[in-house]
């Protein structure tokens, strides 16, 4: 048995009867003194050590996995989570069944943009569930036109690409499965023949699980279990501009790709790169697709990432959802009109895409997203961040390699496995998640607050403290990213 587990039975030992639980998320234990007395001084300051933890992980006897237990012979075992349970969010944090608070850095994976159960969504989603839910895209509604006009206006005001048209839909995966079908429509357009299908995609992407955002998503763990992927698929090396001109040729139809990769480890796309990619694309006809799923919508500090950019790096196609709803799963597919003078009646469908509900709660979330305020305050937050981060980076210089993103898409990558950290953290009332190879990825919500970033970093770097100067109790717990 680990020292681990054994300090967990006997810490749960000593926490009957059930300990007093505040709102602010502190449990109440009685003193472990006398129970542990005759324990060796290691176990036993493990055993103190966990039990000074605000929010240790819910032992095997506690009611919360118990309710885990109980559920999970009906649940198909995609995921791997962490022991707590939650059931209750606000602004930036989160409380789980046993009413224990956390701080969250993860945002639910970069969703949860305007934070946790924000009012007014809430009171958007109350009226509109009351008015009309869903009535399909045999019909139509106020509200898919209306987001789509916004998305258009707000791209065209922030001096993003050119759209021209959106196409809704429900979740990222969709929004970038579309993206490939109008990329090889076009290519059927302009060669009928049917020989400019290629897609191309670059390693460390992420784009999604169905069968086309996977085929351009060129993960081996991900694609074994599933293989053969579609056809006609190319993987590039991200930032390697000596190599586009071998990997698009006149058989691409288009090349998607992050601005920031997310899960692949927040790695930022040279300018000079997307420029020469975008140069590339024109000259083969292919169509660039932006995959702003996780770094769009305002957390860069510009509506979109490659607002960024000069309009000669710019797409013909982005790809956005996580934000757009909160939380409320809907994605959007942005296209020039150019490409969609391409698409007729009947190439795509979805019966959710674009309900009322989803759109109109959108409409307000892109409202609040593309206030120039919040974006100039992701910067500010950003700088708040890396002050933190340095402190912490000349603390541990030999775990900390380096500091990485844009606004408030930030990784910080170590020489070490993160997983302990985020344990660590977790027990200590902090959200974070981890991407790429031994990276932590910090994707708050967009309206965090100073403080909350003060007093998330020093939980941060007292679990580092735990992990790395006091090592030898603190095991990770897989399933803090998707990308694995
Ligand atoms: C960049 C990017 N694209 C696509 C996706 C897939 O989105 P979804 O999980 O909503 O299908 C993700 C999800 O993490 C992502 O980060």
């Amino acid at each position: 048995m680990s020292l681990r587990t054994c300090s967990q039975r006997l810490g749960a030992a000593l926490r009957t009867p059930r300990p007093h639980i505040s709102r602010a998320g502190r449990r109440c234990y009685a003193s472990t003194a006398t129970a542990t007395s005759n324990l060796p001084a290691d176990v036993r300051q493990a055993i103190e050590n966990e039990a000074r933890l605000p929010n240790a992980d819910p032992p095997a006897d506690s009611s919360t996995t118990r309710l885990v237990q109980s559920q999970s012979p009906y649940m198909v075992p995609t995921y791997v989570r962490p022991p707590p349970m939650f059931e209750q969010g606000q602004g930036c944090y989160l409380w789980d069944v046993e009413n224990r608070q956390y701080l969250d850095f993860t945002a639910g994976i970069a969703v949860n943009a305007l934070g946790h159960c924000d009012p007014e969504m809430s009171k958007i989603l109350y009226q509109q569930s009351q008015t009309l839910v869903h009535s399909s895209n045999l019909y139509h509604n106020p509200w898919t036109g209306a987001l789509s006009q916004l998305l258009i206006e707000k791209t065209r005001e922030a001096g993003g690409f050119n759209a021209g048209k959106v196409f809704v839909c429900n979740s990222g995966s969709e929004a970038n499965e579309a993206a490939i079908k109008f990329a090889r429509k076009c290519g059927r357009t302009a060669q009928p023949d049917g020989s400019k299908h290629e897609l191309v995609s670059f390693h460390n992407s992420f784009h999604g699980r169905t069968m086309g955002s996977l085929s351009a998503t060129p993960n081996p763990k991900y694609q074994k279990p599933f293989a053969p992927m579609l056809p006609g698929f190319r993987y590039g090396t991200y930032n390697d501009i000596d190599s586009i001109n071998d990997l698009v040729t006149e058989k691409t139809c288009g090349v998607i790709i992050e601005p920031i990769q997310g899960e692949g480890g927040v790695n930022v796309a040279d300018p000079d790169f997307l420029l020469a990619l975008r140069k590339r694309c024109t000259e083969v006809g292919a169509v660039l697709i932006y995959d702003e799923i996780q770094c769009g919508l305002g957390r860069t500090g510009k509506l979109w990432a490659h607002c960024d950019l000069p309009s000669e790096a710019h797409p013909d196609i982005v790809c956005t959802a996580k934000a757009l709803g909160n939380g409320f799963p809907i994605g959007a597919t942005l296209v020039t009109d150019e490409v969609s003078s391409k698409i007729v009646t009947g190439d795509h469908g979805t019966t959710f895409g674009g309900n009322p509900l989803g759109c109109r709660v959108a409409h307000y979330i892109v409202g609040r997203l593309s206030d120039p305020e919040l974006q100039r305050g992701v910067l500010e937050k950003e700088a708040r961040f890396r002050e933190h981060m340095s402190k912490i980076q000349k603390r541990f210089p030999s775990v900390v390699k380096e500091v990485r993103g844009r606004g408030l898409i930030l990784g910080m990558q170590l020489n070490a496995d993160p997983t302990p950290i985020v344990t660590a953290a977790r027990e200590r009332g902090l959200l974070i998640i981890t991407c790429g190879t031994n990276t932590l990825r910090f994707v708050p919500p967009l309206i965090i607050s100073d403080s909350e970033i003060d007093q998330g970093m020093r939980i941060l770097e007292d679990a580092m403290v735990a992990v790395f100067e006091k090592p030898g109790h603190i095991e990770g717990t897989d399933g803090q990213q998707e990308m694995r």
